[in-house]
This record gives structure tokens, C-alpha cells and sequence, in this order.
């Protein structure tokens, strides 16, 4: 639960995180501004930016700056990247963290409803590089970008159709630009996480009763669900110079809950002891 890496391993980056005004993007952008970066925080309620904003620099010391920018706005992109860089000077990092989600059956939903999350999630993520992208190719700068998807992007989920469809879409630009941008000094890689308690999140995709019908630590081989420092350490390390060697990579970080769902046989958890004895005992029976 404790940070990671060395004070100063962020000193004077400066970092733009989409959704950064709350839940992971939240987390995360603390952690980076504890390591010494400069934090660019975006998303549409510019209220609650102004306020994690605030929260962020006295809980930190640091410097962050609030800018509303809804992602499926490439001109409102582009003004991000503008601001930050008349403010802070080069820009080093760009977390792509935005994304909007519901569960619902894939025949309930409306092709707007599928739109929305489409639009954020996966137009947002491939706007946002591409503004970000352009920028640090003019300027002959280097650059990271970090995508968080989910497990799903590679297994696909039903009940959450635009979000896989979109994750996936997310996965595939992180590789493709991985090789295709190296050549800049750019760098691109992703982060799935498995279930982490967030507001935004659990209030989407478990409400009502759900949310005690299906208790995401029990899918987890380890039982528990994930530590935002915990996030906030491999983002950390994903953003800074130590991980100058990775590129194009994919960090799962999700307690094995996505294979455990894979693995023919790991119901078998739930054979009591008594059970495996009386097996033990007639085998070569
Ligand atoms: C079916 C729905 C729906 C639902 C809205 N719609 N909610 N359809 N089931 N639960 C439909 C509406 O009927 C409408 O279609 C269309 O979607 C747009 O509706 P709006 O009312 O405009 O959408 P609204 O509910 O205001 O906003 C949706 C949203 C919002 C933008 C996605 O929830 C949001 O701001 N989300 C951001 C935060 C978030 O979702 N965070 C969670 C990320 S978690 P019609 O046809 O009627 O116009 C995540 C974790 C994954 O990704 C992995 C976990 C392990
Ligand atoms: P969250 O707090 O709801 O974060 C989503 C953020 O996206 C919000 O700050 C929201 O701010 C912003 N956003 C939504 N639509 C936007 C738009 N059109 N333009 C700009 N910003 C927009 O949920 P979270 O759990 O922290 O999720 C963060 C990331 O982690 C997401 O990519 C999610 O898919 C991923 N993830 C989460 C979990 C988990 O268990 N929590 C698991 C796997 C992956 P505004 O409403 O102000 O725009």
C-alpha cells in the first residue's frame, strides 16, 4: 500500500490524465504528483476538477491545473494540449483513463446508447493520441502514453458490449502505435485492471441490489479486490524513465481474476476438503 518508487522519479514531468478529477485517474495523478510531476487533469464537470484539483495540491504540494475538455471533442483536445503546454512547457505523459460504461443486455440498447460509450472510450482514447501524438511529433519531443483497459478487451464480456468493443480498440491502437511511433521516442503502453472500487464504477456496474448479489472479490483468486496505490505504483513506473524498454506492452493487474474465469477446472475451489479425501481414497478404484 506503500508508494513505490524513489522520490523524484517524476520530477518536473508534466502529465495530462483524462478523467483525471476522480476514482483511478484520480488516484494515480496523487501518486505522480508525490513522485514530482506537474498533473493536467481533464474531464467534462469542470466543478469536480476544480475541487480534486484543490484537494490534490494541499494533500501534495504540487502543481495541478484544471482544464473541462469532453473527450469526443478533438478542438476541446487540442485546447488541453495548448494550455498545458503554454503552463508547464514540454508535456511527458498522457494518460488515457476517461471512459464511460453501463451493463445492460446488448438487444436493450439503443445504437445511441452504444454510440456514447463508443465515443468515449474508444474515439476519446485515439482523438486524445492523436492530438497529443501530432503535438509531440512537431516539436521533435519524446512521449509516453498510457491506456487503461480492461481484461476484457482481449476475452470480450457480454453485458458491457460498447465498452469490450471499445477496450479492445484501445488495446490494438497501443500496440499499433507502440511500433509505428517508436521511431519519435514515443511510447505506448496499457494497463487491464481488475476490479478496483471506485465510485464511477461501482455505481454503474453494480447497482441497486447487485451490488450484494455479486461481490467482485469472490471472482479474485486472491480474494480481494485491488489498492488504488497499488495501480498508482505500475502507472507510475509505466510513465517514468525506468520503463524506457517497455513498449507496446500490456500489464494485467487484476489478483488472476481473468484467467481464474478461464481455467476449465478452477470451480474446483469450491470441493470442500471431506470431498478430495473420498476421492483420494477410491482413486484406482
Ligand atoms: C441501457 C442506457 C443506460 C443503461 C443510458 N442509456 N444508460 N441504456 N442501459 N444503463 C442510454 C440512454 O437511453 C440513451 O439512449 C443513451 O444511452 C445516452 O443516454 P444519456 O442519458 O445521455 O446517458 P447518461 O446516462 O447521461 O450518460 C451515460 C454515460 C454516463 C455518459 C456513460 O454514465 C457517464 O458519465 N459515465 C462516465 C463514468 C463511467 O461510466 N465510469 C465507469 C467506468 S468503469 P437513447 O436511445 O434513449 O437516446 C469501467 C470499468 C470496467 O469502464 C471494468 C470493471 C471491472
Ligand atoms: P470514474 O471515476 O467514473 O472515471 C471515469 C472518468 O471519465 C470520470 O472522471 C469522468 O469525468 C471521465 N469522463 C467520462 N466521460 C468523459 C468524456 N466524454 N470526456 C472526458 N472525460 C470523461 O471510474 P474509474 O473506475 O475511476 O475508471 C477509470 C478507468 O479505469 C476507466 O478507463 C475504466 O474503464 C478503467 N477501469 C476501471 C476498473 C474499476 O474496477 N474501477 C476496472 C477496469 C478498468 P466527467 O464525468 O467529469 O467527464
Amino acid at each position: 500500500m506503500e508508494g513505490m518508487l524513489k522520490p523524484g522519479s517524476l520530477k518536473d514531468k508534466t502529465i495530462i490524465i483524462t478523467g483525471g478529477g476522480t476514482g483511478l485517474g484520480r488516484s494515480m495523478g496523487k501518486y505522480f504528483l508525490e513522485l514530482g510531476a506537474n498533473l493536467v487533469i481533464t474531464s467534462r464537470k469542470k466543478d469536480v476538477l476544480d475541487k480534486s484539483a484543490e484537494e490534490l495540491m494541499k494533500e501534495t504540494g504540487g502543481k495541478v491545473l484544471a482544464v473541462a475538455c469532453d473527450v469526443r471533442k478533438y478542438e476541446e483536445i487540442e485546447n488541453v494540449i495548448k494550455v498545458t503546454a503554454s503552463t508547464f512547457g514540454p508535456i511527458h505523459g498522457v494518460l488515457n483513463n476517461a471512459a464511460g460504461n453501463f451493463i445492460s443486455p446488448t438487444e436493450r440498447l439503443s445504437h445511441r446508447a452504444f454510440d456514447i460509450i463508443v465515443d468515449i472510450v474508444l474515439k476519446g482514447t485515439y482523438y486524445t493520441t492523436l492530438a497529443a501524438g501530432k503535438h509531440w511529433i512537431t516539436n521533435k519531443q519524446p512521449g509516453v502514453f498510457l491506456n487503461i483497459v480492461t481484461t476484457y478487451a482481449w476475452t470480450g464480456s457480454g453485458y458491457v458490449v460498447p465498452s469490450a468493443c471499445s477496450k479492445a480498440g484501445v488495446l490494438a491502437l497501443t500496440r499499433s502505435l507502440a511500433v509505428e511511433w517508436a521511431k519519435y521516442k514515443i511510447r505506448s503502453n496499457a494497463i487491464a485492471p481488475g476490479p478496483f472500487p471506485t465510485e464511477g464504477a461501482w455505481s454503474r456496474l453494480l447497482p441497486g441490489e447487485l451490488a450484494s448479489k455479486f461481490d467482485p472479490a469472490q471472482r479474485v483468486p486472491l480474494k480481494r479486490v485491488g489498492e488504488h496505490q497499488e495501480l498508482a505504483n505500475l502507472a507510475a513506473y509505466l510513465m517514468s524513465d525506468y520503463s524506457a524498454y517497455v513498449n507496446g506492452e500490456v500489464i494485467t493487474i487484476d489478483g488472476g481474476e481473468w484467467l481464474r474465469s478461464g481455467g476449465e477446472f478452477s470451480d474446483l475451489e469450491h470441493i470442500p476438503e471431506h470431498m478430495w479425501d473420498m476421492l483420494e481414497k477410491s482413486r484406482g478404484k
